[in-house]
């Protein structure tokens, strides 16, 4: 495996043999974990339920360190909180005490981004992902997808170098989501950062992701990356009806049905 120094202007993220193991587990839940993402790519990591893809996350957001490997960013080890990366997690925390507008704001005020702009990228925002009408609202009073958008909305206006999704459309009906992806798809194209997320749609792995990152089980490990060689941009209408669509569709669907439990949780 190539040092990290050499390659910082054109790698992301990289995991080297990344096992961890939670004080008190029986066993690791990640364990042996090497893959490197380069930086404008977008991967998605697909896996059955437990088998260490929010975990993974976590690591490349600094939130835990691993207790056998190395995780990198930009070709340095991560040590602390990874200041560069916008982490929208699975539960979507927002700031109870902060209305919608607030909370999509947060991340322009801390960068002193003048009003008149960041209110205008705000209104920006809360269009893209429908919360028109809710601007006012506190995240106790949103249901659970709008709770998401929000989330999405505040991770990504911003511009960060890197987003970390954790199953960012799950509990979205299929219309919101499909605008949100293909939504998600055009910001990220035009923005040129790097995108790693969590999803259990093989759909959605194939539309965003330029590598998708196949997990297994017990404990967790890369059973194997799969390119996606779509080219951009896409639109997710035309890659539905292409022939490779479907053939990249049945090579994931095949990796999964190998695996008794992933067949269960997809
Ligand atoms: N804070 C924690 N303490 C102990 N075990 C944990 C903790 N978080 C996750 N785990 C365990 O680690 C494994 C991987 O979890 P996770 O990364 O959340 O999986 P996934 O996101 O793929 O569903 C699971 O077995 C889970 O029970
Ligand atoms: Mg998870």
């Amino acid at each position: 495996m190539s040092t990290n120094k050499r390659a910082p202007q054109t790698e992301a993220l990289r995991f080297e043999n990344v096992t961890l193991e939670f004080p008190g587990s029986h066993r690791p839940a990640v364990e042996d974990v090497s893959f490197h993402i380069e930086r404008g790519k977008s991967v998605a990591v697909i896996g059955p339920s437990g088998c260490g893809k929010s975990t993974l996350l976590n690591l490349a957001a600094g939130l835990l360190a691993p207790s056998r490997g190395r995780v990198y960013y930009g070709g340095e080890q991560i040590t602390a909180v990874n200041s560069d990366a916008a982490y929208v997690t699975q539960q979507s925390d927002l700031l109870p005490w902060l209305s919608v507008r607030a909370n999509i704001g947060l991340a322009l005020k801390f960068r002193k981004v003048p009003k008149a702009e960041r209110e205008e990228r705000i209104a920006h925002w809360i269009r893209v992902v429908g919360l028109t009408g809710f601007e006012d609202h506190y995240p106790r009073e949103l249901s659970g997808g709008m709770r998401k958008r929000c989330a999405i909305a505040r991770a990504l206006i911003y511009n960060p170098a890197i987003v970390l999704m954790d199953e960012p459309f799950g509990p979205l009906d299929a219309i919101t989501r499909l605008g949100l992806q293909q939504e998600l798809l055009n910001l990220w194209e035009e923005q040129n950062g790097t995108l790693v997320f969590v999803t259990h749609e093989l759909n959605e792995a194939i539309y965003l992701a330029d590598e998708v990152v196949v997990m297994s089980e017990g404990p967790g490990t890369v059973r194997r990356i799969l390119p996606i060689p779509f080219e951009r941009p896409r639109t997710i209408g035309s890659l539905i009806e292409s022939p490779e669509f479907s053939e990249l569709y049945n090579d994931l669907w095949s990796l999964f049905k190998s695996n008794a439990k992933a067949f269960d949780a997809a």
